[in-house]
């Protein structure tokens, strides 16, 4: 891996890795690198890619009930080493991904456990969570994690599903067994939409230009605001 600060003059760079199961953190990501590049600064995006591809939906009932039960107990899910991109030096990492029954996801945790202290050590990482809206655990979890392999965590990025309970957990539920919740009879007049609004699409695009900005100015990145109510309504 390179090491060091970029010359003068060099635009700021920063590397994102992420998993994203059914698009959410993906989409999210997308915006949030623009508003990055809107800045000017140079942005690399790494997916974390598991060794046999994950499939979204799931596809029944019982596979998602299992795959919940799995996943509450960390289990891992092998992935392929990242491009050599991942290597080039960097001024802050995003680590990015969903939640998966309060944990963060498998392919997650495999890349930390193989390459969290190689890539992240004596860095600032910035972790961004998508979740349908129970995230502490994730939170603190993932922050312990990068903080045994060396990194500093700035901040905290984390968006929740805009639709309201019940029918948020039902919802994603559903979705994720390869239902169409949003079509259903009943719980299709209260849950229009699997996953993450416009609204806040466009509010992780601000996001990435109040990182742009911060980063460009040389301040840190624990005076930014994240917690707003689009990000956690
Ligand atoms: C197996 C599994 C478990 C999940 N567990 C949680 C959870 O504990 N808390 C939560 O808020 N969301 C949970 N979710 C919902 C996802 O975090 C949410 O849909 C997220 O936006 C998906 O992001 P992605 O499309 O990038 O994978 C779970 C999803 C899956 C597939």
């Amino acid at each position: 891996m390179e090491t060091g600060k970029m010359g003068k003059g060099d635009a700021l760079r920063v590397l994102i890795a992420y998993y994203s199961f059914s698009g959410q953190t993906n989409s999210l990501l997308n915006a949030l690198a623009s508003g990055l590049k809107q800045q000017g600064l140079r942005v690399t995006l790494e997916k974390i890619r598991p060794m046999e591809p994950l499939r979204f939906p799931v596809g029944t009932i019982s596979a998602t009930i299992k795959m919940m039960l799995i996943t509450f107990f960390r289990h891992r899910v092998a992935v392929k080493d990242l491009s050599s991109a991942a290597d080039k030096m960097f001024d802050l990492a995003i680590l990015a991904g969903p939640t998966w029954s309060y944990n963060p996801s498998g392919p997650v945790l495999s890349f930390l456990d193989r390459d969290g202290r190689r890539l992240f050590e004596g860095k600032d990482v910035l972790p961004l969570i998508s979740c349908r809206g129970y995230w502490r655990m994730h939170c603190y979890g993932l922050k312990k994690k990068l903080v045994e392999c060396g990194a500093a965590i700035p901040n905290v990025v984390v968006f929740a599903h805009p639709s309201k309970e019940p029918w948020r957990t039902l919802g994603v539920f559903l979705k994720i067994a390869g239902k169409s919740p949003e079509r259903g009879k009943t719980i299709g007049k209260y849950y229009t939409k699997y996953g993450h609004s416009k609204e806040q699409f466009a509010e992780a695009k601000r996001f990435g230009v109040m990182i742009g900005e911060a980063l460009q100015q040389g301040k840190s990145l624990a005076g930014l605001n994240f917690k707003t109510p689009i990000a956690l309504p």
